[in-house]
């Protein structure tokens, strides 16, 4: 597959066989996890070229962990023609990017996404991202990666907390587009198989080709998200994302119905995929009470200034549209119904 987002083109190659990489120079930033686990299979396709390994945690993808990258890069003598690879889940091809895009105004960047959701999501459309002072991506640059190696073999060694994350991510992106997505996840036997993956990455470069700044199509990849911060940020995001992102897909159909957007049958048909997984339906009552405090303030602070608070919706199946929302009100008492 290959697709081209201004400038760059991606090559994303899908297969059971990783190929060597046979750049003339070239570091890796490759999740610790990753380097313990498939020692073998990364030496095997890069040799003996530098590597930076790196804590895979939303603590670590920060400025401070950049710098030391930078440091790394300095004492490689990475210029502008050293191809980084990144080697890990979403963490690690978030930070290793980042630092990619801005070293030198720019190196050459290819991905190795070692997670379902790194797979289908963030390996692809060339958003990069760390965290400051507390706030999750804030700081980023759009720097799409020269080549993506999805290698499933990897997903073997994955924990279930993270394959879901992934399914979430899958299942949505089946919700958002037609492309067969869907009735291939109706039937499948929950395996995740290449042409799952394919059919994802393609509906997230539908969207990206059509807005690589995020401004307009890329937003409906949002769907479920304004829900699923608030339940994150009231359990001090011990809620996980994928499981806040289902049950924030779910309370957007649900949303959708009731203003007579998604019909009975449509509504339906989102429920069944998001049951058939057995994803997480509806928040804990121990964080309910908590969401009637705070939630309105959450979402007051995730819109833009002067902007009315918008949220993804269903105007039908596979019909996603931005809504304005003229009172934070009803997403709260539709989260704690
Ligand atoms: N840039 C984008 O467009 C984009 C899109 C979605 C998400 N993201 C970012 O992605 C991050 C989440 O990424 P994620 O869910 O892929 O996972 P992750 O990077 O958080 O990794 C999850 C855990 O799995 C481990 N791991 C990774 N691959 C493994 C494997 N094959 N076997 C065993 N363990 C493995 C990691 O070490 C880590 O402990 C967030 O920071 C989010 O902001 C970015």
């Amino acid at each position: 597959m290959r697709y081209k987002l201004q400038n760059t083109t991606t090559e994303i190659l899908i297969s059971e066989k990783l190929p060597t990489l046979a750049n003339k120079k070239m570091v890796l930033i490759v999740d610790e996890h990753i380097e313990e686990l498939y020692k073998d299979v990364i030496n095997g396709i890069t040799e003996d070229s530098p590597q930076y390994i790196f804590t895979a945690k939303e603590k670590f993808k920060t400025i401070d962990e950049i710098i030391k990258i930078y440091s790394f890069f300095i004492k490689n003598n990475v210029n502008r023609e050293t191809v980084v690879v990144g080697i890990g889940g979403g963490i690690t091809t978030d930070i290793a990017s980042f630092a990619a895009s801005t070293f030198k105004r720019g190196c050459k960047l290819q991905l190795i996404p070692t997670t379902f959701l790194g797979m289908i999501d963030a390996s692809i459309g060339g958003k990069t991202a760390i965290n400051f002072e507390g706030v999750k991506n804030a700081i980023g640059t759009f720097y799409p990666a020269e080549k993506v190696f999805v290698y499933p073999p990897f997903l073997k060694t994955l924990a279930e907390d993270d394959l879901r994350s992934g399914w979430t991510e899958c299942l949505k992106a089946s919700l958002i587009k037609d492309n067969g997505l869907y009735e291939l996840l109706l039937e499948s036997k929950k395996i995740i198989t290449k042409e799952i993956i394919q059919k994802a990455i393609a509906i997230k470069i539908g969207l990206c080709k059509k807005d690589l700044y995020d401004s307009g199509e890329r937003r409906k990849l949002n769907l479920g998200h304004t829900f699923a911060h608030v339940l994150e940020s009231v359990s001090n995001y011990q809620v996980n994302h994928g499981d806040a992102v289902a049950i924030g897909i779910r309370k957007a159909a649900e949303c959708s119905r009731s203003k007579r957007m998604l019909n009975e049958i449509d509504f339906l048909k989102i429920i069944k995929l998001l049951d058939r997984y057995d994803l997480p339906k509806n928040i804990p009552d121990e964080l309910k009470k908590r969401v009637n405090e705070i939630g309105n303030e959450v979402i007051i602070q995730d819109k833009k200034a002067g902007e009315k608070v918008r949220i993804v919706l269903f105007n039908g199946f596979q019909d996603i549209v931005l809504h304005k929302v003229d009172a934070t009100n009803e997403i709260i008492d539709l989260l704690v119904s």
